[in-house]
């Protein structure tokens, strides 16, 4: 293993803690790791927010914080003295309600985490799907759209900044480092991420970190340190590392730790939501519910539409991803010349099934290298915010210097 690169990129961490991650140690139930806080009452351009995040009591952070900035979900994450990553998140998804007295009724009855502006109030997160599946109406908005901010909604930035205020919370140490993951630039859309990363970190500068951005998909490299074997043994953090996320799926190829090739698609788990809408007729909120609670890629009832459809769908993302990379690689050096794993995270390859969908699809292609291993990273919700914590953690130290 050559050291030197690997001690450059990752600092000290490397040495002593191990980047493979188990799951919290304390079992801690989806519920209670979304944050819960009290409503916050924030005018669309005031700077204060009345009552804060809360903290985690029990835990000791070392400084050092990272941010998973995606479309669906915003989760961020922290590290303890004693070794465990704590993460939180919150679904990156609005729900507005006019303001008048009926609205205010139903706010004041619920303990929903909402935003008031102007002329709006928007819930928050997981509240905005209930609310939109409870009342039958109206529609969720997502400041964030393919893995960008949602350039058609002129409030975007503003909601984004909200949501994600209430998943970090304010820096334990003045000018704490900070570590946001960005997509690279997508393949099959004429855009750049430069805009969107400029105004994430004016954002997190302005709420008092000292932020930098980190590849999405390099984040899975430093979470599951893919390793590939080789006549002179294992080589680490060598490998494919691929985000299934929900605006974009993200990869990267990597050598010792360095990016190789790296580059987006625009089309994940969203976009399965809406081919399925598409051909089903039923609505987007329900599709989510059944695609995240009770979709089952080995076990797929024929006779259910919507997982029939569910299941084309996942076929044609996992396959249209597949063939992205067997094009994008073809050209690439020969230091690649032992046997590769390919390591996976994402929401969208949580579904039970879609490991061995993936594999069979790989095993199809004509990805020219040879692949030994697809594993899935334990924590596969939280391996992009859990890796960009280690590079967190490194900047820290680094500061100290
Ligand atoms: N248990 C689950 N089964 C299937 N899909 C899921 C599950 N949980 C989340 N998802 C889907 O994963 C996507 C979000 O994944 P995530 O990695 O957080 O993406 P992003 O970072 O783009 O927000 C969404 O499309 C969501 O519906
Ligand atoms: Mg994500």
């Amino acid at each position: 293993m050559d050291k030197d690169i690997l001690d450059d990129m990752l600092g000290d961490i490397i040495d002593t803690k191990p980047i493979m991650t188990k799951p919290i140690d304390k079992p801690i139930t989806t519920k209670e790791k979304e944050i819960k806080m009290e409503n916050i009452e924030i005018k669309m351009e005031a700077k204060e927010v009345k009552s804060e995040v809360i903290k985690i009591e029990d835990n000791k952070f070392l400084p050092g914080v990272s941010v998973d900035v995606g479309t669906s979900f915003i989760c961020s994450t922290r590290y303890t003295e004693d070794g465990k990553f704590i993460n939180k998140f919150h679904r990156n998804s609005l729900y507005a309600l006019d303001i008048n007295e009926e609205s205010a009724d139903l706010l004041e009855r619920s303990n929903y985490l909402y935003i008031k502006t102007e002329n709006k109030y928007y819930v928050i997160g997981n509240d905005a799907i209930s609310l939109v599946n409870a009342l039958g109406k109206g529609e969720i908005i997502r400041p964030m759209k393919n893995g960008l901010l949602n350039e058609s909604i002129r409030e975007s930035e503003n909601l984004l900044f909200n949501v994600i205020k209430c998943v970090v919370g304010n820096p334990i140490v003045p000018r704490e480092n900070l570590r946001y993951t960005v997509p690279a630039s997508p393949i099959d859309k004429d855009v750049n991420n430069l805009f969107h990363q400029n105004v994430l970190n004016n954002l997190f500068e302005k709420m008092g970190y000292a932020a930098k951005p980190v590849n999405e998909a390099m984040c899975v490299i430093f979470n599951c340190n893919p390793i590939m074997k080789s006549e002179d043994g294992d080589v680490p953090f060598t490998g494919i590392g691929i985000s299934f996320g929900a605006g974009m799926a993200n990869v990267v190829l990597t050598y010792k730790g360095m990016s190789l090739v790296e580059f987006s698609c625009t089309k994940s788990g969203d976009n399965i939501d809406e081919q399925v809408e598409k051909v089903t007729g039923m609505s987007k909120g329900k599709i989510i519910k059944i695609k995240e609670k009770k979709l089952n890629l080995n076990k797929i009832d024929d006779n259910d539409r919507v997982q029939s459809a569910l299941s084309v769908y996942y076929d044609e993302t996992i396959d249209r991803i597949v063939k992205n990379i067997e094009n994008k690689f073809k050209n690439v050096g020969s230091e690649i010349d032992g046997e590769i794993e390919i390591v996976v995270s994402g929401g969208t390859a949580k579904v039970p099934g879609f490991d061995k969908r993936l594999e069979a699809s790989i095993r199809n292609s004509s990805i020219p290298f040879k692949i030994y291993r697809v594993r899935m990273a334990d924590d596969i919700f939280f391996a992009v915010s859990n890796g960009a914590n280690v590079r967190a953690q490194s900047d820290y130290k680094k500061s100290l210097k």
